[in-house]
């Protein structure tokens, strides 16, 4: 634990710890200090100056975003001198500004709107023509660059050289001239670009999708997860009555620390709830009230009675694979109601067991290295690569030799960090291999299994307890599924003939987005919430329970999607009879 200190803020003595970043302080007393270039995740550039304090003992102002809390120390951040200077930075960043706030995307959350409120000049004094910057250029798929907007603080050009490793943005020109560029006009590459406009304090950055969408009053902004992956990004999602407009990172050191990635945050906008509710009439599929598909699917389950099942999939919440377990105990209870991953099922287990599962992505600083099996992360799991960059690391992709490969990669004795693909473990390696070859390793090493569907790992664990349904359907033994929760390409990863297989039910009710178009002959399809407008928790690649909210909380008139379920209708003799 860091050492505490005595200062003074603002005449106010305090114990603080040592090492603590002015800024931060500043906000933690609610007596924020102003500033632009400074973030706490890509450090101090002291450019924009508008951080300035009086620091007891220094001959001139300081910029607050270089200082540290130390012993003795005396900030004053409110004094008429700081204000002045403040008001003079204000007035020089506005010279050339557009002043453009009513057809601007930052407009509402844009700290140089507050702070020129806040600290800044009531009027111009600039009599002669602004510059004419460069507007609404594409630096890459998702973001656009208005120069005349830019206060120049160079996060964005930090960010994608420091944090992401790739040095594509500059600063061009000089003085009153100067403006971001892309080097030779190559696009911004990477899996991280959304992150500049969240970045950039002003509206010179905006993402492509977002831009001129709404404005933040008119939206709902609720606290949740990305699930387009199994790490469950903190974010906020936001909406406009039901839809979803964008996502934004909220900060987390267990995963994404202040990012998200280009798949989480524009991707999860193309997930759309299935709003239709049909059945099969006369051999067509017919659009039919809510209730009436739920009825439908309720009287076939019923009929069918023993010859019922349910499967379910890694787009299910842990409440969702729990009130399946319970719909399916109703007609046959030697059947296990979730997509079967016995491997995964068993490493989890035993990784559980022992201590070498890593909890958290905060202490990567303690590793040497990594060694990743399986695919790279960027492309599964990005986040996890932009957090792992500062390692040394070996990519071991797969192939014969993997068990000879690792064995090489697994001696020495520095600290390491074990990152293993579920997909290899069904193909190539088996776990007990793995922790086996862990456990001989003298040096200290932690596991990470990345799974990469939304609950996946909720849904390995939640298996096992009887036959799997696809083995009862495969034997002949069901007339009625309900497919729920299900995600196609993850949960049958292996493609082949999986809607043959399904379809052999003969009654196929299906509540799943993006499944229907798979199955054109299902006899019920049924509403089904896109995952971001879930309720519920999961469980992340880590096994930490994540929670996720919808913009319209479950209660009242709003049920969740497996209020329809018969569970406690009929008596189980009733039904079964
Ligand atoms: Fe800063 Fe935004 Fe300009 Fe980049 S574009 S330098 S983040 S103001
Ligand atoms: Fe979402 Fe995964 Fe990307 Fe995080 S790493 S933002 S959870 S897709
Ligand atoms: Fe300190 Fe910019 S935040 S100089």
């Amino acid at each position: 634990m860091a050492d505490k200190i005595q200062m003074k803020f603002n005449g106010r003595d305090l114990e603080v710890e040592a090492g603590t970043p002015l800024i931060q302080l500043s906000s933690k007393l609610g007596e924020k200090i102003p500033h632009f270039c400074y973030h706490p995740g890509i450090g101090v550039d002291g450019n924009c100056r508008l951080c300035l304090v009086e620091l007891t003992g220094a001959p001139k102002l300081v910029p607050a975003c270089t200082l540290s809390a130390s012993e003795g120390m005396e900030v004053t951040t409110n004094s008429e001198k700081v204000l002045k200077a403040r008001k003079g930075v204000l007035e020089f960043l506005l010279i050339n500004h557009p002043l453009d706030c009513p057809i601007c995307d930052k407009a509402g959350e844009c700290p140089l709107q507050d702070y020129t409120r806040d600290y800044g000049p009531a009027h111009s004094r600039m009599e002669d023509p602004k510059n004419q910057g460069v507007k609404h250029k594409d630096l890459g798929e998702f973001i656009v660059y208005d120069s005349e907007r830019c206060v120049l603080c160079t996060r964005c050009v930090r960010f994608q050289r420091d944090v992401v490793g790739r040095e594509e943005l500059l600063v061009r020109h000089r003085g009153d001239r100067s403006r971001v560029d892309l080097f030779e006009d190559h696009l911004l590459t990477g899996s991280f670009t959304g992150n500049l406009a969240d970045l950039c304090p002003v509206g010179a950055l905006t993402t492509r999708p977002f831009r001129f969408q709404a404005r933040p009053w008119e939206m709902k902004k609720v606290e949740s997860h990305c699930t387009a992956c199994s790490l469950h990004c903190r974010a906020a999602t936001w909406w406009k009555n039901d839809e979803l407009l964008r996502l934004t990172p909220l900060s987390d050191a267990s995963v994404n620390a202040w990012w998200l990635c280009d798949r989480g945050r524009f991707g999860s906008l193309l997930e759309e709830s299935e709003t239709r509710s049909e059945m099969r009439r006369e051999g067509e599929s017919v659009p039919v009230s809510a209730s009436d598909a739920f009825e439908r699917a309720k009287e076939l389950l019923l009929k069918s009675g023993k010859r019922s099942a349910i499967l379910a999939g890694s787009r299910a919440t842990v409440e969702e694979l729990d009130a399946i377990a319970k719909l399916q105990r109703i007609f046959r209870d030697d059947l296990s109601p979730f997509v079967d991953l016995p491997e995964e099922r068993a490493f989890l287990l035993a990784l559980e067991d022992s201590d070498l599962e890593l909890k958290s992505l905060s202490g990567l600083d303690d590793f040497d290295r990594v060694v990743l099996l399986g695919d790279d992360p960027e492309e599964t799991h990005p986040i996890l690569s932009l957090r792992l960059r500062a390692l040394p690391s070996a990519i071991l992709p797969g192939g014969e030799d993997l068990p000879a490969r690792l064995r090489e990669e697994l001696s020495g004795e520095d600290r390491l960090l074990l990152v293993l693909q579920a997909p290899l473990l069904r193909k190539v390696l088996s776990g007990k291999e793995v922790l086996e070859l862990v456990a001989a390793r003298s040096g200290e090493t932690k596991v990470l299994f990345l799974q990469e569907g939304m609950n996946q790992r909720a849904l390995a664990l939640a298996g096992g307890q009887g036959t799997p349904v696809m083995e009862a359907l495969d034997q002949g033994e069901l007339d009625t599924l309900l497919l729920f929760g299900l995600d196609p390409a993850l949960d049958f990863p292996e493609a082949g003939d999986w809607k043959d297989r399904l379809a052999r039910a003969g009654n196929l009710i299906v509540q799943s987005v993006g499944l229907a178009d798979h199955l054109p002959s299902a006899e019920v399809l049924l509403p089904r919430r896109a995952s971001a407008d879930l309720e519920g928790s999961l469980l992340n690649g880590m096994g930490k329970e994540r929670e996720l909210k919808s913009w319209q909380p479950v209660a009242g008139s709003r049920r969740t999607d497996t209020d329809w379920f018969p569970v406690e209708l009929p008596q189980k003799e009733e039904v079964i009879g």
